[in-house]
């Protein structure tokens, strides 16, 4: 099978040139390549965002790409954060500090068998950088979720705790609501 060479930076560490089967996808790098088991595989087929993880653009602006449908391919060259990369680690590897959405679901009680998670803190994680450079209305947080986190299915069904803990994290950060339109 044909390969392509891949390099990028994940989670900040530089990774690659490494020699991919070319219709590898950023899923399966992650798990076989990486040994990075967080991102979790769901449908499969995009429908779920289970596998979420965050790219960053030219701009700096974090998107949340769903790994399970793009070839490794599209992210050569990019920085890249999958659930792992949230928290904040010592020099040995330990968790010295949650992320403020991995704060607020543990708060929460918002996931359940988990298996949901890491799409949702990649997904809220994104959408909280998105609001520091464009504020929504305060009158809007709720739809303002519902646009960004509709679509991740939890199959657990436990979105009212993840909603919840988006929403505090949105509402106690200055500067990601302006004044209701
Ligand atoms: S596993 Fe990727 S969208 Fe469902
Ligand atoms: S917590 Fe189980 S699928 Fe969401």
């Amino acid at each position: 099978m044909a390969k392509i060479p891949v390099s990028m930076i994940v989670n900040g560490e530089k990774v690659g040139p490494l020699e991919v089967a070319e219709y590898t996808s950023m899923l399966d790098f992650l798990h076989e390549y990486l040994n990075l088991t967080g991102t979790k595989l769901g449908c499969g087929i995009g429908v779920c965002h289970a596998c979420t993880i965050v790219v960053e653009g030219e701009d700096g602006a974090l998107e949340p790409v769903r790994s399970c449908i793009n070839n490794v391919g599209r992210f050569n060259g990019k920085v890249v954060t999958t659930v792992e990369g949230q928290a904040e680690l010592d020099a040995a590897g330990e968790v010295v500090a949650l992320s403020p959405v991995q704060q607020a679901f543990l708060r929460n009680f918002s996931f359940q068998c988990g298996w949901c998670t890491a799409g949702f803190v990649n997904g809220a994680t994104a959408l909280i950088d998105r609001l520091k450079r464009d504020p929504a209305p305060a009158d809007k947080v709720e739809e303002v979720i519902g646009e960004a986190l509709g679509e991740h299915i939890c199959r657990c069904t436990g979105y009212v705790r993840y909603f919840r803990a988006v929403r505090e994290v949105i509402e106690s950060t200055p500067g990601l609501l302006k004044e209701a339109e």
